[in-house]
C-alpha cells in the first residue's frame, strides 16, 4: 500500500519563469502538499488534502519554506578533497591541484569515499540532483552511480575524456574515451534516476579525432546530455584557439565535431564572440552560470540577465571544486554579487528559479524536476529562514515572502536546510 504523506509549511511553487513575468508573481505559495509513491500528488490547503487523503501522514513544519531540492547542473565530484585550493587562475589549477587528485580515482576504494562524502555534503546543503564529471577512470563513474543509486537520487554524470596535455595517468585515446564511454553509458543510461552525459572535459586536452570520436558517440545516442566547458578564461579561449587553427572560434572546436546541439551543456562561457553566442541560441544549447567559480580562479563576469533576456538557456551550478562553496545558496549570493557588478539586480525568485526550475531546464528535467508541481517527483527540502541569528534579526523585518527569503540567499548555508525528502521519502540530515 503506498504511503501518503502530507507536509505543511509554506509551500513555493513557480507558476512560470521570473524572467518571463514579474519576478513577485512568478510562485504561489500554499500551505500543504501530499507524496507518495515518490511523486507529488497534490498541492492546496490542508483542509483539502487532508480531506482527500484521510489516512496520510502528516508532518508540520510551521514557518518553513519546503520547495523542490536544488538542482546543480555542473559540478566535477572528485574535487570534493581539494575544494578551496589557494592561489591560481584555471590552467595553473589544473596542474597544480586537480590533476594529481583526480589521478587518485584510479583506485575504486578511493572513488567510493569521495563519491560518498560528495552526496553528505551536497544533501546537507539541499542540493538533490547534480550533473557531475568524473574522472578518465571508469571506477569513478561506477563510484558515483553506485552511491546515487543507493541513495535514490536523480543524477547525471560522465566519464571525463582526455588524451592530450594533462598527465599520461590521465589520457585516454580516442578509441578508449569512444568505447569506455559507449559501455558506461550502456550500463548506467535510463537505470533508476541515472542518466549518462557524454563528457569530453574541455577541447584544449582532446584531439580533433578524440572530440570527433565523442560527437559519434553522440549521434548514436541523441537524447543523451553532452557537458564541456567553454570560454572560461582569455588565456584558455587563446589556447584553444591555437590547438585548432582551423576553428572560427572556441565553439566551434566542439561545433566541427558535432559537439553543439539543444542537448549540450557548456559551463562558465563567459569570453563568447557574437557568433558563438548567435549559435549557442540558435541551437537552444544550455548555458552554465559557475559564479563562486568564476570569481574564485578569476574568471570574470557572465552576463546572466542579458543572456537570459536574449533567449539563452542559463542555468545555475556550483562547479566544485573550482567552486568554493557545496551550497545553492551561497551560490545564489555569488549570481547575486555578480549581476550587482554589472550593473543589475536579480530578483529573489530568479535566484531561486535558476537553482532548481532553470538548472532542471537544462538537463530537459524541468518536466520532473526542479519544482513542486502534480506528478513531479518528491525530491524537496525544507528551509528555515531564521537559521541564524543574523538572518532571523533581518528576516523579523521582512515585508513579503520575497524580503523573508532574501537574507537566506545572501547568509545561509547548510544550517538552513533542516529536512529532505528524496523521492517521497524523508531524509534527515547526516
Ligand atoms: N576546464 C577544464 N577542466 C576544468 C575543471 O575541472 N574546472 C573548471 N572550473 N574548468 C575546467
Ligand atoms: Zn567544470
Amino acid at each position: 500500500m503506498t504511503i501518503v504523506r502530507i507536509l505543511t509549511g509554506r509551500i513555493l511553487s513557480f507558476n512560470q519563469s521570473p524572467f518571463d513575468a514579474p519576478p513577485d508573481d512568478a510562485a504561489d505559495i500554499y500551505e500543504a502538499v501530499a507524496v507518495g509513491n515518490g511523486r507529488i500528488l497534490a498541492i492546496g490547503s490542508s483542509a483539502e488534502l487532508t480531506s482527500t487523503y484521510p489516512n496520510a501522514q502528516t508532518s508540520n513544519h510551521p514557518d518553513q519554506l519546503i520547495m523542490a531540492g536544488f538542482v546543480d547542473p555542473h559540478v566535477h565530484y572528485p574535487q570534493t578533497a581539494i575544494i578551496a585550493s589557494w592561489g591560481k587562475q584555471l590552467i595553473d589549477w589544473l596542474n597544480t591541484y586537480t590533476f594529481p587528485e583526480e589521478i587518485k580515482f584510479i583506485d575504486q576504494n578511493y572513488a567510493r569515499l569521495i563519491a560518498s562524502r560528495y552526496f553528505d555534503l551536497t544533501l546537507a546543503s539541499g542540493t538533490t540532483t547534480t550533473c557531475s564529471f568524473c574522472t578518465i577512470h571508469p571506477e569513478s563513474v561506477e563510484a558515483f552511480f553506485k552511491e546515487a543509486q543507493n541513495r535514490k537520487l536523480r543524477v547525471v554524470a560522465g566519464k571525463t575524456c582526455m588524451d592530450r596535455n594533462a598527465p599520461p595517468e590521465l589520457c585516454d585515446t580516442a578509441q578508449t574515451a569512444y568505447d569506455e564511454s559507449k559501455r558506461l553509458l550502456n550500463l548506467w543510461h535510463g537505470v533508476d534516476r541515472l542518466s549518462y552525459a557524454i563528457t569530453p572535459r574541455f577541447s584544449p586536452t582532446s584531439s580533433h579525432e578524440q572530440l570527433e570520436a565523442l560527437g559519434a558517440l553522440w549521434k548514436e545516442f541523441p537524447n543523451c546530455l553532452m557537458q564541456t566547458h567553454l570560454s572560461e578564461q582569455i588565456d584558455e579561449v587563446a589556447w584553444a584557439k591555437q590547438l585548432f587553427p582551423d576553428a572560427r572560434d572556441y565553439l566551434d572546436t566542439y561545433e566541427q565535431h558535432g559537439l553543439l546541439n539543444r542537448n549540450g551543456l557548456y559551463g562558465h562561457a563567459i569570453h563568447l564572440e557574437t557568433r558563438e553566442r548567435d549559435r549557442l541560441l540558435d541551437v537552444s544549447a544550455a548555458l552554465i552560470h559557475c559564479p563562486t567559480s568564476n570569481t574564485f580562479i578569476g574568471s570574470g563576469l557572465f552576463d546572466a540577465t542579458n543572456l537570459i533576456s536574449m533567449g539563452q538557456r542559463v542555468g545555475l551550478a556550483s562547479d566544485i571544486g573550482g567552486g568554493f562553496s557545496f551550497s545553492m545558496l551561497r551560490t545564489m549570493a555569488s549570481a547575486y554579487e555578480i549581476a550587482q557588478l554589472q550593473g543589475k539586480a536579480l530578483h529573489p525568485s530568479q535566484l531561486l528559479w535558476l537553482a532548481t526550475a532553470g538548472s532542471a531546464a537544462t538537463l530537459h528535467m524541468d518536466d520532473r524536476i526542479g519544482n513542486i508541481r502534480t506528478n513531479f517527483e518528491a525530491d524537496l527540502i525544507a528551509i528555515d529562514l531564521k537559521s541564524t541569528p543574523a538572518i532571523s534579526q533581518r528576516a523579523e523585518y521582512a515585508e513579503n515572502i520575497w524580503e523573508e527569503i532574501f537574507p537566506t540567499i545572501m547568509m545561509g548555508d547548510d544550517r538552513a536546510i533542516t529536512q529532505l525528502w528524496i523521492h517521497g521519502e524523508p531524509r534527515p540530515k547526516n
